[in-house]
């Protein structure tokens, strides 16, 4: 194969590229959420902060003091940031339904850092300590394996 052949392709990629570019940039320019409320329940106690909308869950809960279990940095490759959004955070997405168990998603569990906000949400942190002490209790907890937590 020559290099014309790839021609082509380049300029698909080229303009799918542009494209994209340009709709984040609209979309930052064009839609404006504008401040968005989060409340937290994490056990027993709820806090309650504003953000700016558009922006995503993760960072903000960890910019305010809120530590929720992450491994990648935010880029939806590990599965550990599950919390379960009870109001607001619109339709899970693909890329999480994949670290999501049935009974987690009819739970509304999502991804933290997946989720961006538009709306005021409510999310409730789930107690992670209590679900793995309940594995090992149950003697589920495999340490050859990468470990995968399913939360009711
Ligand atoms: S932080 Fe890794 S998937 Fe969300």
């Amino acid at each position: 194969m020559d290099f014309a052949t790839f021609i082509p392709v380049l300029m698909i990629n080229g303009i799918l590229i542009t494209i994209t570019i340009l709709l984040i940039i609209a979309e930052k320019m064009l839609i404006s959420y504008g401040k968005c409320k989060i409340k937290v329940k994490h056990g027993g106690e709820t806090r309650e902060f504003t953000v700016e909308g558009g922006t995503n869950l993760l960072s903000n809960l960890t910019s305010n003091g809120v530590a929720i279990n992450s491994s990648c940095g935010g880029k939806g490759s590990c599965g550990y940031c599950k919390v379960r959004v009870l109001e607001g955070g619109g339709q899970i997405l693909p890329t999480e339904e994949i670290f999501m168990s049935r009974k987690e998603i009819k739970n509304q569990m999502r991804l933290a850092c997946q989720v961006k906000i538009k709306e005021d949400i409510t999310i409730e942190i789930p107690d992670y300590l209590t679900v793995i002490r309940q594995m090992v209790i149950n003697k589920k907890f495999n340490t050859k394996k990468r470990w995968k937590v399913n939360i009711k």
